[in-house]
């Protein structure tokens, strides 16, 4: 049988759906024109045979109360041993409406209030919310770039740690920098981890978006011995374009921790979840490898066009080339703006949205993230802008 051949170059007018991406663009940069580069989701098509099964499930009139059926948990043990030779069992399989969801729910089951939690920063700032608004403490251990590579301060992490650090939120890969943790790197932060007693949060959200020669390690697998106490949350969301379905997985071995999570997940009532949410994802997972195989080929060929772009054309503008993710982490430093400044050049003078980097914390001054899961089209559009823009200057 002939394969399909996908067309990640297809421009989709995404305007009018309320997509956040593009629909919020006067709301947060001021300008409704701008190209939007920001958001965490992809501007292709989500799969057509996912669309299919959300399909076939509507020509049924009544959309009530739903469970997931063990194939939700089957397809994802399935795909995690394939994809990351990562060998879990069904049953230690938790569900979650979203990753942010698990982790917040992980930071009030395991810790209390005042303890402190460490986070790497720059990094995904939600993780930021759960645990403040939770009266929390956040405790920094700020990344240190290596060869224009973001890598764990170990020596920072041991000196920073206290008989109130409970627990540690990893974001594995890594979104903003596209590090690609290797089991070394892994394997030392769970003994560290451990010899603390500090429970590990490891999103994994974007492990299926790793290039090669990088793989993903999952946290729990690098751990060994050593990951007594930790989650690992997961979802098909980021990889097949499924952000606005609202389903997400969470692997727990341990049964007693399984246990507290999933009471809280039913105290809030949102163990239930969404009915296309898990249709989405079972199919994803199981009929998926195609499709993101090319996908990978295609982010992989804009990282190269972007990186090669700004080291060739955009003189005095540093990036960071991403192992993993659809991220990239851009360092306008030399510009000497101040961070507002530079927000506003980006998104009236050149006219592309992109993250600003101080929403990533300690460590984001002078720097952006850009995503780069669009037509390649829109991706030169982006980079054209941001060359004539700097000529200008
Ligand atoms: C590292 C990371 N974790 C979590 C999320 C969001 O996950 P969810 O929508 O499932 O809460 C994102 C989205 O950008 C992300 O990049």
């Amino acid at each position: 049988m002939q394969k399909t051949q996908y067309n990640f170059d297809k421009i989709i007018d995404r305007t009018g759906t309320n997509c956040v991406k593009w629909d919020l663009r006067s709301l947060y940069f001021k300008n409704p024109n701008l190209l939007p580069l920001w958001v965490a989701d992809m501007d292709f098509e989500t799969p057509d045979f996912i669309i299919e099964s959300l399909r076939d499930r509507l020509n049924h009139p009544v959309m009530g109360y739903s469970f997931r059926p063990k194939e939700f948990n089957r397809s994802f043990q399935e795909w995690a041993l394939k994809k990351y030779n990562w060998d879990i069992k069904p049953d230690w399989i938790s569900f979650s409406p979203g990753v942010v969801s698990a982790v917040s729910i992980a930071v009030m089951g395991f810790t209390e209030p005042r303890d402190e939690i460490l986070v790497q920063p720059p990094v995904y700032f939600p993780f930021f919310k759960s645990i403040l608004c939770l009266k929390r403490k956040l405790k920094y251990n700020p990344h240190k770039e290596i060869d224009g590579r973001l890598c764990f301060d170990f020596d920072n992490l041991e000196e920073s740690i206290s008989s109130k650090t409970k627990m540690l939120v990893l974001c594995n890969p890594h979104n903003p920098g596209g590090s690609a943790w290797t089991p070394e790197e892994l394997g030392k932060l769970a003994e560290i981890c451990s010899k603390h007693d500090i429970f590990v949060v490891s999103d994994e959200i974007h492990a299926d978006l790793v290039f090669e020669p990088a793989v993903h390690t999952p946290f729990m697998e690098a751990a060994g011995d050593h990951a007594l106490k930790t989650i690992t949350c997961m979802a098909a969301s980021k990889s097949f374009n499924l952000a606005g379905l609202s389903t997400s997985l969470v692997v727990i071995p341990d049964a007693k921790i399984k246990e507290k999570f999933e009471d809280l997940m039913q105290t809030l009532h949102i163990s239930g979840g969404n009915l296309f949410g898990a249709i989405a994802t079972m199919t994803a997972y199981s009929k998926g490898w195609d499709w993101m195989q090319q996908l990978l080929v295609y982010l992989k060929s804009n990282r190269d066009y972007l990186v090669d772009f700004v080291n060739s054309e955009l003189p005095g503008i540093r990036i960071l080339v991403p192992e993993a993710t659809y991220l990239a982490w851009m360092d306008f430093s030399s510009l000497s703006m101040d961070q507002d400044e530079l927000n506003r050049w980006m998104t009236q003078d050149v006219g592309v949205g992109l993250n600003s980097g101080t929403m990533f914390g300690p460590g984001g001054d002078g720097l952006m993230r850009i995503n780069f899961a669009c037509p390649r089209k829109q991706l030169e559009v982006a980079l054209q802008g941001l060359k004539a823009a700097l000529e200008k200057l």
